[in-house]
């Protein structure tokens, strides 16, 4: 049964000599919300919600997340028993698929996903025409929207079949188009996927063999990366999930909404943090210097937030977090790292924050990007590209919520509506008679 048939109660609104009964629709799990889809009807009004806050803008069986109490479900397994017992492969065909696989499944479905990671070749020929210092963000980003060039049956959304193969292909190439975007500012030679590798180990090996010389993958890091895909893998409708479900929405195929997310994802309030964290501990150098940063942070006109803290949902912690610091010391010392200073700065900067007033008092908390810059710097993985793995990770959490979307009946554009406060109407007026 779908949550809008379980409605009981109702909350009525009053407006004037006008009433409206919104019905309350109960979901799974977290708070009942109100339907209000009758209100326009009913009272002549819209509701305003800027940034959709405490907006509701689909149903969702994937990922439920619990703010207050820090909980993370992803079709009800919690995160950290999916980052410390899964391989980023089952998660995946957890999100698309509902379930966990057997063995049966999981074997054929990770040989799919490996029939799928090559690209066509003449894909080669794009990386050549963007400047050796191009941000990788933006070679992703455009060349995963034109990967709808070479698969135009992908506009054809009414198939479940095409769908799937859209969303394996995206989930399959990503890494190559990700670690050829480096290679690409590097000037190093292209590394093709090898099938024998699994998902985390096949990305490392992309983006750091090369063709002269053997490539040994460290256990350690891919089982690293495996536990970083698997927490950025979805999380519910943010920022560029929203940005894809609205694209989606148009009935644009999968490859250009999913090029749209990784736009969303690309600013600082979003997926840049992580990259952002690792520049602003760069820029406050030493320890001593932390107290006049967070003095600056607190100050409303210095424009300078503590990246890595603070979320919209997660008020109490954020639980990837917790995993991503537990795997950074742990990284670190299995990299025989002892003191990084990054390290010993982000955590001291942590730790004074988390006892500040200013933060204590806004529930600001370390989230997921505060470590992973850290472990993924360790791991030899440029700052550049930390944005771009974050995109390579979510796009299994975009094509799973494309789908779940495209999939339900009486599916409409997202067209929101507006306060308006400009001009009211006026007529024009000839520039030579303008005063
Ligand atoms: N540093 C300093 N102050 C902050 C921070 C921060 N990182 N985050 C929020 N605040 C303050 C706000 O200025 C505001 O203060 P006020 O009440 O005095 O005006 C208060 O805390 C509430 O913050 P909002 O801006 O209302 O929070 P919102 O939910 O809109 O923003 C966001 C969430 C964008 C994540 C914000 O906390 C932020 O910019 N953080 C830094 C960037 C970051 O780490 N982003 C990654 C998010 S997680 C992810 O995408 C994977």
């Amino acid at each position: 049964m779908s949550a809008s048939q379980t409605g009981m109660t109702a909350a009525k609104i009053i407006l004037g000599d006008k009433t409206a009964e919104l019905p309350v629709m109960k979901g799974e799990l977290g708070p009942d919300v109100l339907d209000i889809r009758r209100i326009t009807n009913d009272l002549g009004i819209f509701t305003f919600d800027p940034g959709y806050g405490e907006t509701a803008s689909c149903e969702s069986k994937i990922t439920f997340i619990d703010g207050d109490k820090g909980i993370l479900l992803h079709r009800g397994y919690p995160i950290e028993q999916l980052a410390e017992r899964a391989t980023f492969e089952e998660v995946i065909y957890l999100l698309l698929n509902g379930e966990l696989p057997n063995a049966a499944e999981y074997k054929s479905f990770t040989t799919t996903l490996s029939n799928h990671t090559l690209l066509h070749e003449q894909i080669r020929n794009f990386f050549n025409g963007f400047r050796r210092d191009a941000h990788p963000m933006a070679i992703l980003c455009g060349t995963v929207g034109a990967l709808s060039a070479f698969y135009p049956e992908a506009n054809d959304i009414s198939l479940p079949e095409t769908r799937q193969l859209s969303a394996i292909r995206l989930i399959a190439k990503l890494p190559t188009i990700a670690a050829w975007a480096y290679k690409y500012t590097q000037g190093e030679t292209f590394i093709y996927p090898r099938n024998e590798l699994n998902y985390a180990e096949n990305f490392l090996s992309m983006m750091f063999a090369r063709p002269s010389e053997d490539y040994k993958i460290n256990p350690v890091l891919a089982r690293a990366m495996n536990r970083i895909l698997i927490l950025h893998a979805d999380h519910e409708q943010n920022a560029s999930t929203s940005t894809v479900r609205m694209a989606g929405s148009t009935g644009a195929n999968p490859y250009a909404c999913i090029s749209a997310g990784i736009a969303a994802l690309w600013g600082p309030a979003h997926g840049g943090a992580n990259e952002a964290v690792l520049k602003m501990l760069a820029s406050i150098g030493s320890k001593e210097n932390i107290p006049g940063f967070i003095e600056k942070v607190k100050d409303k006109n210095s424009g300078v937030k503590l990246m890595g803290f603070g979320h919209r949902v997660y008020k109490n912690f954020d639980p990837r977090a917790k995993i991503m610091q537990k795997t950074c010391h742990e990284v670190l010392g299995e990299l025989g790292i002892k003191d990084d200073p990054l390290l010993d700065l982000a955590v001291e900067l942590e730790n004074i924050a988390l006892h500040d007033e200013y933060f204590v008092q806004r529930k600001l908390y370390p989230n997921v990007d505060f470590y992973s810059g850290i472990i993924l710097k360790a791991m030899g993985i440029p700052t550049s590209m930390f944005t771009v793995l974050f995109a390579l990770a979510r796009t299994t959490g975009w094509i799973s919520q494309w789908k779940e979307m495209i999939g339900e009946k009486g599916q409409r554009i997202s067209r929101p509506r507006q306060l308006y406060t400009g001009s009211p109407q006026r007529d024009y007026v000839p520039a030579s008679e303008r005063g």
